[in-house]
């Protein structure tokens, strides 16, 4: 634990003597330093760190579900939307392999993704895509979710990228796929805010609680949205049924944050490849949209951003 926490920072420091940052003197990088291979060591003076100079200060959040095509990518950029049209900073990574399809909700096309950015030096202006009211994303490859694969270099690179993204954001949504998929747990296990998103169809609610069960569900924060109901009732009747079972069983305390109901708007947005919220802004999936997005800012406004990015980082290569 000590040894990758060490390297961690080590990784860390190495990341952002790169951005061309100072660095914190450590045993380690004092050690190494040019000086110290000097008879006469002087030990040169380094700046203390600033307390959070370092990083930004994004709330990170992972949006999964237990089984696929419940509108994971729909809410996350539609949601993103909305935020952004109450003065957010939002990016999303889509981090979804099998139908990484954010572009395609955006009516955009990515030619380039993080892996360009990891393994080809590519520059992180060209990975990444401006969207409606500035949106930025980021195609995530398989660079994000598939760490073990990534060598030391290549994960100072990631963590470069992440906090060049944590600086300049409100909220970063990592779009995944299902949740049962192992490289999405273990990236869920990195984040404390989560979106899960279920449907009323009964398999989408078990699945859920196989995602809630595997991620360590106690010091988490797992949101819900039920998408696709088709009333308010059936939407609080699926909440009841998974938070009843997950405080029962796993100790889970669950939030409601919202609904979106079944919406033809919502196929004619995907269909004319524009987001609904700016295509049909009063619709009635616009609308609880909205109703969302003012929540989470809400909670914000509450409780601040209880995401540190140290701590996301600390349990992503732990
Ligand atoms: N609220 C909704 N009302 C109607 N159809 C929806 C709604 N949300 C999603 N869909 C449908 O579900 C499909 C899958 O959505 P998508 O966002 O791609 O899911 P996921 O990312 O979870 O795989 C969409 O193509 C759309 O047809
Ligand atoms: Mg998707």
């Amino acid at each position: 634990m000590n040894d990758q926490a060490q390297r961690l920072r080590d990784l860390i420091n190495k990341s952002r003597a790169e951005r061309g940052e100072t660095v914190a003197p450590t045993k380690q990088n004092l050690v190494s330093s040019p000086a110290s291979n000097l008879k006469e060591e002087k030990l040169t003076f380094v700046p203390p760190v600033q307390k959070r100079e370092d990083f930004g200060d994004a709330r990170i959040i992972t949006v999964t579900s237990g089984k696929g095509g419940v509108g994971k990518t729909n809410m996350t950029v539609n949601l993103s939307i909305a935020l952004q049209s109450l003065g957010k900073r939002v990016s999303v990574i889509d981090a979804d392999l099998g139908l990484a399809n954010v572009d395609l909700a955006l009516g955009m096309v990515s030619r380039y993704n993080l892996l360009h950015y990891i393994k080809q030096d590519m520059p992180a202006e060209q990975i990444t895509m401006t969207g409606p009211l500035g949106l930025q994303v980021i195609s995530g490859g398989s660079g994000l979710l598939d760490l073990v694969n990534l060598n030391d270099n290549e994960i100072v690179k990631l963590v470069n990228l992440l906090s060049i993204l944590n600086k300049s954001s409100d909220y970063i949504f990592v779009d995944t796929g299902a949740g049962l998929n192992k490289s999405v747990l273990s990236f869920i296990e990195a984040t404390k805010e989560v979106i899960l998103v279920v449907t009323p169809d009964p398999t989408s609610i078990t699945d859920a609680y196989a995602v809630i069960k595997n991620v360590n569900p106690v010091d988490k924060d797992i949101k819900i949205i039920v998408n696709m109901a088709d009333s308010m009732k059936e939407s609080s009747d699926v909440f009841n049924k998974l938070q009843i079972v997950a405080d029962k069983f796993l100790g889970a305390k669950l939030t409601h944050l919202g609904s979106v109901p079944n919406d033809v708007n919502v196929r004619n947005g995907i269909r004319a490849q524009e987001p609904f919220y700016l295509k049909f802004p009063n619709t009635a999936a616009s609308k609880n949209i909205r109703e969302i997005a003012n929540t989470l800012a809400q909670i914000e406004q509450k409780v601040g951003k209880t995401n540190s990015f140290k701590g996301f980082l600390k349990r992503l290569f732990s």
